[in-house]
């Protein structure tokens, strides 16, 4: 025996190490036909380990301190070795962070993913978004700039409406202050990515116990060698789709440090100007927006006229995505075997999303953001409550016995 296998041995005996790899990874049977759109889970998984890589070394240098966070933001910038690298790497990561699950969640949506026996993996999946969103709004906190106070203010504020002894809870004061800072730094780097680095771990888990689905939508496990038991459309996730992957994460890098070397701020999308000036109570900035990946739900926000039912529409279109599993009453999994009903309501709800998103980065004074973003919101919750009569009555079409190349 070798060296190594006699090791590989003496850990076996103490730790499923080899039992967990090949359960996992190598004797783990994805279905064959994977296509673009299950780049993302890998991408996703990467985004995270980017993020907390170069959240501990800009950790070392940040200051959680209402009178020296802007400055130290500003040290790392300056003077700190690599510094802007790393924290241009940060920002970067956070926007891409959710365009990698967007795009991820939209696949699920296109596939059917989150149906039976894949509930629980999309009830992780949201949970995760979830917590994603609080991870990034306690961090555009951090840097104490102007759009950090004043978007903390504006949000915080909303639990207001709903609750005052609630916002106050938060905020740990009567505005946005040192005390609010210091808290959502200790949630920024140690609650919610010990929360979401759990939750993940469970997605995945959730995931190999029902195995995954596919662009037809049919479960491969239906279909099984009768001798290995091994499912007739399934090849091991190890080395295919390890491969195929390392390919995605070769792209989505070239891409990712032609923003991070290029073009960090993104237009303002990624990074505001405002949030170059530092916070100051005393001035609030004409036009305060979200960051990108939050305008779709603030869209909806301003789009209803009332305050409490504003921020209620707001948690319904986030909340909704709950219930996707049980509102589904489609025979067809996929969307390539839906007819065109659900085709017209799926393409309307993607639309009236980007719509959203544009809407929620506009000034709202300006004539046509309110009736517009009025529209979109109807036809965003038409999606979610017309699906269990419109996946009824839609006319599907035959789905194949195997998986299709
Ligand atoms: C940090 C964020 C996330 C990570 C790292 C992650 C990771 C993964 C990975 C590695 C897979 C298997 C590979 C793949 O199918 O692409 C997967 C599958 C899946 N994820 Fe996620 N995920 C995240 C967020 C989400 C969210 C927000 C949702 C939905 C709300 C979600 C829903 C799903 C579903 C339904 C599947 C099964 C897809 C299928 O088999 O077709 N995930 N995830």
């Amino acid at each position: 025996m070798s060296m190594l296998s006699s090791l590989t041995q003496w850990v076996d005996d103490r730790l499923p190490l080899t039992s967990t790899w090949k359960a996992h990874l190598s004797e783990y049977y994805a279905p064959k036909n994977f296509n673009f759109w299950y780049y993302f889970g890998s991408l996703a998984l990467l985004v995270l380990v980017i993020q907390l890589v170069t959240g501990i070394f800009l950790t070392m240098n940040y200051k959680p301190d209402a009178r020296y966070a802007f400055a130290s933001v500003e040290y790392i910038m300056r003077d700190v070795n690599y510094g802007w690298l790393i924290r241009y790497m940060h920002s970067t990561g956070a926007s891409m962070f959710f365009v990698t699950v967007y795009l991820h969640m939209l696949r699920g949506l296109m596939y059917g993913s989150y149906r039976k026996p894949r509930e629980l993996v999309w009830l992780i999946g949201m949970a995760i978004y979830l917590c994603l969103m609080g991870e990034a709004f306690m961090g555009y906190l951090l840097p104490w700039g102007q759009m950090s106070y004043w978007g903390a203010q504006v949000i915080i504020s909303l639990f207001d409406a709903i609750s005052p002894p609630l916002a106050l809870w938060i905020r740990g004061d009567y505005v946005v202050s040192d005390a609010t800072l210091n808290r959502f730094f200790a949630f920024h780097v140690i609650a919610l990515p010990l929360v979401l680095v759990g939750l993940v771990l469970v997605h995945i888990i959730a995931l190999h116990e029902v195995g995954s689905n596919n662009p037809d939508g049919i479960e491969i496990k239906k279909n099984k060698d009768p001798k290995t038991h091994i499912p007739l459309d399934g090849i091991p996730f190890h080395p295919y789709y390890t491969v195929k992957d390392l390919v995605g994460v070769t792209v989505f890098l070239a891409l990712f440090s032609a923003v991070v070397f290029f073009a960090p701020e993104m237009g303002g999308y990624f990074l505001e100007a405002n949030n170059f000036i530092p916070a100051d109570p005393l001035k609030t900035p004409p036009h305060i927006s979200p960051v990108w990946y939050f305008t779709p739900f603030y869209a909806i926000l301003r789009a209803v006229p009332n305050k409490v039912f504003g921020v209620l529409a707001m948690g319904a279109s986030v909340v909704i995505f709950f219930l996707l599993p049980w509102l589904d009453n489609g025979p067809v999994k996929s969307i390539r075997y839906r007819g065109s009903l659900y085709k017209a309501f799926f393409g309307l709800f993607i639309v009236a999303f980007l719509i959203l998103g544009y809407m929620g980065t506009q000034d709202p004074n300006l004539w046509y953001v309110n009736p517009v973003s009025r529209v979109c919101a109807i036809v965003y919750f038409a999606f979610f409550l017309g699906m269990p009569l419109y996946t009824k009555l839609d006319k599907t079409k035959q789905e194949p016995e195997r998986v299709t190349e």
